[in-house]
């Protein structure tokens, strides 16, 4: 078996700042009510028509792909994690691979719908691959629009406020050196709770998820009804649903378990971890994660506090941010984890 490892890494975040006070001109929120439940100070939105999570891939992996020092036409697999992709369908794999333009190449696109988890996941699908020796350099990537997808009423201002946009990209290469790369990778998910943090419309359910009736009741739909009933935007049913306070118990819990299970695998402590990079979900839920498994603040990157939650993005952005602030060097064991909808969660580990 082979050994995967990360060589190049980059992110991009759309240039328009949108603070907190910006967001109380829409809804009826306030600075101090996100700042102390979440951390955050302000997040990024992507200019419309210009901006889409294929084109904010393209530019995160530009640079990932430069940092390795691979000619693009060397891929050999496109992973494309997000929850928010361009089209219904295609998925953005395959927008991203003519975006960078290598769609001669051929290489294959595949699209990871495992929304906070998603660049976990695809981490560890990358991995697979490298290691059995069927691929040799994987682009994977975490792309979010958010912005799109969200209630600017005030009915929606606990999902909207913690929501923004940005990608991270990271180049995998088969790595000469077994002591470093990949050292393990844990997945899991909960289909229990699917639609405890959700975007139930459009969908291909067949019914109609209702906010007002008992909880996800359904209402009897029509042949001929599509995804989009001029009844979910006249009842405004076309957002993301979140049950917040069982997302954050959940989260709290599975964290460090699923950090512990990788940690046991490869016979390390959370002391050994140099860089601990959680998903960005919360500020609270990472300061209560550090505090579980006693790491120091040096060991832990947040920056929701500058771009909010950005789902598959998350991670790879923070461990690019990581990395330029020469945080993570060489030899170090470097821990990533996430947990978000589905519920789904995972961790790895790397020894960079
Ligand atoms: N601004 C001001 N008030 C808000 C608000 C906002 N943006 N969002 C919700 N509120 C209000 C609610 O309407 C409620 O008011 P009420 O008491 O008058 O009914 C009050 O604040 C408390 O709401 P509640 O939903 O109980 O808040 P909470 O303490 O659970 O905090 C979250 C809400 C979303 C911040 C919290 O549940 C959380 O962080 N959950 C985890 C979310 C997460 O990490 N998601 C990403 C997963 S990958």
């Amino acid at each position: 078996m082979y050994r995967s490892r990360i060589t190049g890494l980059g992110y991009y975040v759309p240039e328009q700042v949108v603070t907190n006070a910006d967001l109380t001109r829409h809804m009826d929120t306030s600075d101090e009510w996100i700042q102390e439940r979440t951390g955050i100070q302000e997040r990024r939105y992507g200019k419309r028509h210009e901006e889409t999570p294929s084109t904010m891939a393209a530019e995160a992996s530009k640079i990932a792909i430069e940092r390795a020092g691979i000619d693009k036409n060397e891929i050999d697999l496109i992973v494309f994690a997000t929850l928010s992709s361009d089209y219904y369908f295609p998925g953005g794999g395959v927008l991203l691979q003519r975006e960078l333009g290598i769609s001669e190449s051929g290489c294959p696109a595949l699209d990871v719908r495992n929304q906070c988890s998603g660049f976990v996941y695809g981490l560890s699908v990358a991995d697979q691959f490298i290691k059995t020796g069927m691929y040799k350099t994987i682009l994977l990537v975490g792309s979010e629009m958010h912005s799109m997808g969200l209630d600017f009423s005030t009915r929606g201002r606990a999902v909207t406020v913690i929501f923004g946009d940005g990608a991270g990209a990271a180049v995998l290469q088969r790595s000469e050196d077994d002591a470093r790369g990949i050292l393990t990778t844990k997945l899991h998910a909960d289909g229990r709770f699917a639609e405890e943090l959700a975007m139930i419309n459009p969908g291909s359910h067949g019914g109609y998820f209702d906010e007002d009736k008992e909880k996800f009741g359904y209402e009897e739909a029509e042949y001929g009804d599509t995804f989009i009933t001029q009844k979910m935007l006249d009842d405004g049913l076309l957002f993301p649903y979140m049950h917040g306070q069982l997302v954050f118990k959940t989260a709290v819990r599975k964290f460090p378990e699923v950090i512990h299970e990788a940690l046991k695998e490869v016979g390390a402590s959370a002391k050994e971890i140099k860089m601990l990079v959680p998903h960005q979900a919360n500020l609270r839920i990472s300061q209560f994660v550090q505090k579980l498994l006693r790491l120091e603040d040096k060991q832990i990157w947040n920056n929701i506090q500058k771009y909010g939650n950005t789902t598959a993005a998350s991670i790879p952005i923070a461990l690019t941010e990581a990395w330029e602030a020469g945080e993570i060097e060489d030899g170090d064991l470097v821990c990533l984890a996430a947990f978000g909808s589905g519920f789904t969660w995972g961790s790895a580990l790397i020894r960079w």
